[in-house]
């Protein structure tokens, strides 16, 4: 499916090979750990949609009353006729938060999922007949590259959804770093930030009550097994997730619970019982510590908007 204004997805898809050698690398380190981009295949995908669903899961619920609140406020700060680039924009549901007021020249979303991409844009596209879509397939997390021939004016990057807290504070300064140095001295960041709140709060937002968290958990090890024709057995492992307040983050984990041999991509890979493999980190940040990192990138707060209770927060930050 393609609408008029939008043009084909441009692919920057990593090679098979590539992927085998990132997942065994990790499943080799120790302790054992797999990158959270492979959690969304299309299942993955779809219980990430029924995470955000979840009465304990507030993230979307917050963010979106903050923009729904604030999107005339944040469309000005940014001002009209950029082109907007939404890394990992999944379904590109948000973007339309800012549309039509945002009136960008052009809209580049870009996710790591071609098939998924192309449908997003397409019915994006059908809403927003007045809007130009160039999607790009992108592991923006393997390196941030753009496509060819983009409008010379103000990019604006749109980060939302506080995925920038599943990047190590140090990634996160370089991936600001090289959205800053693409920014070609005019434009800015629109990113979405979950704040630290109560860790109880926290513990029930990634250890629901449906156990969606714990399905979506599991789910890379079946991911992994289709991609890289493996065995990796999901019943030989449970989720665990836990608030680490001293690092200001959610850790998750798949904890093996009996010692065995997979396969996968024709290597054996060993787990003993009560191993764990690191799935994911989801840091936490106040605005304040938040605006020290984009400082650290070259970036400097020029707006934040936050819910009342400041469970989390969308920065406007623009090149210093
Ligand atoms: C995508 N990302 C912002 C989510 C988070 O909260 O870190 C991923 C997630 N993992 C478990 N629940 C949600």
């Amino acid at each position: 499916m393609s609408t008029a204004n939008q043009s084909a997805v441009v692919a920057d898809a990593p090679e098979d090979n590539a992927i085998a050698a990132e997942v065994l690398a990790g499943l080799r380190s120790s302790p054992k750990r797999i990158a959270p981009k492979f959690f969304y295949d299309k299942k993955g995908s779809e219980l990430f949609d029924a995470i955000t669903e979840l009465d304990e899961y507030y993230v979307p619920r917050v963010e979106k009353q903050i923009f729904a609140a604030h999107a005339a406020d944040m469309c000005s700060a940014i001002g009209p006729g950029s082109t907007v680039i939404e890394p990992g924009a999944g379904s590109c549901e948000k973007i339309a938060w800012l549309l039509p007021e945002l009136a960008p020249e052009l809209y580049v979303p870009m996710d790591i999922s071609a098939e998924h991409l192309e449908h997003s844009a397409a019915v994006l596209g059908e809403q927003h007949p007045q809007l130009a879509i160039r999607p790009q397939v992108c592991d923006h997390t393997a390196g941030l590259t753009l496509q060819d021939k983009l409008p010379a004016g103000k990019r604006v990057f749109f980060y939302p959804g506080s995925s920038v807290g599943n990047f190590e504070p140090t990634d996160a300064v370089a991936f600001m770093q090289r959205m800053r140095a693409l920014m070609d001295g005019d434009g800015g960041l629109l990113i979405g930030v979950d704040a630290k709140k109560d860790p109880q709060v926290l513990h029930a937002a990634y250890n629901d009550a449906d156990d969606v968290t714990a399905a979506f958990n599991l789910n890379v090890l079946d991911h992994l097994n289709n991609e890289l024709d493996g065995d990796l057995d999901t019943d030989h492992f449970e989720h665990h997730a836990l608030y680490n307040e001293q690092a200001g983050r959610i850790e998750m984990h798949l904890r093996c619970t009996a010692s065995h041999t997979a396969e996968l991509a024709g290597e054996p890979i060993e787990f003993a019982a009560g191993e764990l493999v690191h799935t994911e980190n989801s840091y936490k940040y106040h605005p304040d510590e938040f605006a020290a990192l984009g400082e650290q990138a070259g970036l400097k707060p020029k707006s934040c908007w936050q819910d009342s209770r400041g469970w989390f927060s969308v920065l406007y930050l623009e090149p210093a």
